[in-house]
């Protein structure tokens, strides 16, 4: 076995996790969440989406609260990007990280952001450019990595033809990800070779979604490929609009029971990570969507 003895965890709650809530969220709650994640330990958020307010109207909101960050050094924020007109809306914001975003498969590509494959790189290449230039970090998400709600299965080989067109753009990070958390370990092994095939393990990261309650067993397989980089949303928050039924990322909280269990260390204070969780499940109006948390914050009342 090949465990790291690190994690970076990105908490994607506030974006990720936010995005399909059909209610709006007022900036200053999405900007106290983000406040709450940077002091439990979080060292990447990734806050917000600079997509347009007609397809996410829930994104609308994404200057504002980049704006009202009470930024903390040593943490990096990270903004979706589609394509030039999101960059450029973001790049006041100063962004520590710009987020383009792909899909390993055509349908899945033309319901999300209206284009294929192909034409998405297009999109992407100057984005990419524009923001070395600024000094940007950049990641790119391959969405459908495993599954696809319109297609069925994804062969591996999706994934390293979208792999290889992202590094060819200068894309430096991308992140392997189960949007309908469909994916069960061999099948996330397969994709994230196949990924690695075109970045080093420094450079790739897991993005689960627990619909099937796999994502736990998906980041292990991971961590034992030696991946050291995973998003997670706090309360298990989320979904993807084009990916009806699909349910949020790994709940943050636990994946860093697993990890603190096997001795991985997080940075991330557990204690503060409930609360942060409980804070905006509070405002939504539910229980947070994580065993982890939901065990601690019974051991808490007794
Ligand atoms: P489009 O309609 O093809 O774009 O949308 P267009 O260039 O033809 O422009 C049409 C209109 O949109 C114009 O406005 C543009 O100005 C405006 P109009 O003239 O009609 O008033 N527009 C924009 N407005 C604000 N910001 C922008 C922007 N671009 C154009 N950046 C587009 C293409 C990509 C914009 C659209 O499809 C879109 O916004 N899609 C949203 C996709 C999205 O946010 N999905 C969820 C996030 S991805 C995800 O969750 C997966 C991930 O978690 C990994 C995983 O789990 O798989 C990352
Ligand atoms: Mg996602």
């Amino acid at each position: 076995m090949n465990l790291p003895s690190k994690v970076k965890l990105v908490d994607v709650g506030p974006r990720d996790g936010l995005q399909n809530e059909k209610a709006p969220v007022p900036a200053a709650v999405k900007i106290e969440l983000v406040h709450r994640l940077q002091s439990a330990g979080l060292k990447e958020i990734e806050v917000t989406s600079f997509v347009s307010p007609k397809w996410v109207p829930q994104m609308a909101d994404a200057a504002d609260v980049m704006k009202g960050l009470e930024r903390q050094s040593g943490v990096r924020y990270s903004v979706l990007t589609p394509n030039m007109k999101g960059f450029e809306a973001a790049l006041t914001s100063k962004p520590d990280e710009i987020v383009v975003f792909a899909a390993a498969s055509e349908a899945f590509s033309q319901r999300n952001i209206n284009c294929s494959i192909a034409e998405s790189i297009e999109r992407f290449a100057p984005v990419v450019a524009a923001a070395k230039a600024a000094g940007i970090y950049t990641r790119g998400a391959i969405s459908c990595a495993v599954g696809c709600p319109y297609e069925g299965d994804v062969a591996p080989a999706q994934v390293e033809l979208v792999a290889k067109l992202m590094k060819s753009i200068g894309v430096e990070h991308i992140g392997v990800a189960d949007t309908i958390g469909v994916g069960t370990p061999l099948k996330v092994q397969r994709a994230m070779d196949a990924a690695l095939k075109h970045y080093d393990l420094d450079d790739v990261s897991g993005h689960f979604h627990d619909t099937y309650g796999q994502a736990l067993g998906n980041t292990l397989i991971s961590l034992q490929m030696g991946v050291w980089q995973f998003d997670t949303s706090i309360a298990g928050l989320g979904g993807c609009p084009y990916a009806k039924g699909a349910t949020g990322n790994v709940a943050t909280e636990d994946v860093v029971y697993m990890l603190h269990g096997m001795g991985i260390e997080t940075g991330i204070d557990m204690d503060k990570l409930v609360d942060a969780g409980q804070f905006i499940s509070e405002f939504l109006g539910r229980k947070p969507n994580s065993n982890a948390a939901t065990a601690l914050s019974n051991k808490r009342l007794n």
